[in-house]
């Protein structure tokens, strides 16, 4: 399998069985982050709007709700089972104006010219993020704008970082590179630092790049149990637990009691809520682009 097809086999696998699992939290603890976006009203009625590594597709059913009839919004994912799952909900919903394919979008067709386009923590697993990066501007009209939310560094997503250090300090890392089993790519802290990523953009012919960051906490559990699990399954914790394979399921024990102990400093009455931080990023297609 090419290095691409391994990314696209994880979020279509593995990776979408557990973000089913923990659809509960990932649903509404994204979308503070995007609901803070939508209420700065970015699109208006009218315009066409893609949005990037849709996922379940929640954020696209509300673009689509933005921009009303006249308007459309366009979900992509490189894994068909999020696309389905995505068209479903827009079934469900009675979304006529919400559509959605299945494409690598660092390479292939994204179906524009769009006003706008839209990512929420949908563009930090490129392999090759420069290409993707570049493909989504040739996908938007001139002066059209590209907004995404990814995460800010892991020391300020204590939630995420602090079970990945203890569950290091238990459980022997084993590399992406010595491992037969399929990953996400770069990872959810893989445009953590606005240099780089204020080059990428900046090479890729975007202009007008910005860089805003928003704090929020997000609930990680309905309880201690509930946040554990997701812990051990999802993120970067979750990443090591499943690549030590068997010597990690002997180590879980001894993982759970890291968890509940790092973890329980974030018990509220109504669940878990974790403090998080990522970048609003926004960038520009230049009125005269190529
Ligand atoms: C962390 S999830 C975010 C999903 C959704 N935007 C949300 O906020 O719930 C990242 C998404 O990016 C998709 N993805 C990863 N690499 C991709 C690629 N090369 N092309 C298109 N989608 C990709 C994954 O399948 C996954 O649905």
């Amino acid at each position: 399998m090419s290095d691409n097809n391994v990314v696209v086999e994880a979020w279509n696998t593995i990776l979408f069985d557990k973000f089913v699992r923990f659809k509960h939290l990932l649903i509404a603890g994204l979308a503070g982050y995007s609901d803070a976006l939508f209420a700065r009203n970015l699109y208006p009625q009218g315009a066409r709007v893609l949005d990037v590594g849709c996922g379940f597709g929640d954020s696209t059913l509300r673009i689509a709700n933005t921009v009303g009839p006249s308007g459309q919004a366009v979900g992509v994912d490189c894994a068909k089972n999020f696309i389905h799952a995505a068209e479903q909900e827009a079934k469900a919903a009675g979304t006529t104006n919400a559509t959605f394919f299945v494409a690598d979008v660092q390479n292939e067709d994204l179906r524009g010219p769009y006003d706008h386009v839209f990512a929420r923590f949908g563009t930090m697993f490129f392999m090759l993020p420069g290409a993707a990066m570049r493909n989504i501007r040739k996908a938007l009209k001139p002066g059209g704008t590209f907004t995404q939310v990814v995460w800010r560094k892991r020391e300020e997503n204590p939630w995420l970082y602090e079970a990945e250090q203890r569950v290091k300090q238990i459980v022997p890392v084993v590399s992406h590179e010595d491992s037969n089993e399929v990953h996400c790519g770069p990872g959810p802290f893989s445009m953590a630092g606005p240099d780089m990523v204020s080059s990428m953009l900046k090479a890729a012919g975007f202009e007008g790049i910005t860089f805003e960051r928003f704090d929020t906490e997000i609930c990680i559990g309905r309880n201690l149990e509930d946040a554990v699990e997701f812990a051990m399954a999802l993120g970067p914790a979750g990443e090591i637990m499943r690549l030590a394979g068997d010597e990690g399921q002997r180590l879980k024990p001894q993982v759970v009691t890291a968890l509940r102990e790092v973890l329980s400093r974030y018990v509220r009455e109504d669940g878990v809520w974790g403090p998080s931080s990522a970048w609003f990023v926004t960038a520009r297609n230049p009125v005269r682009s190529n």
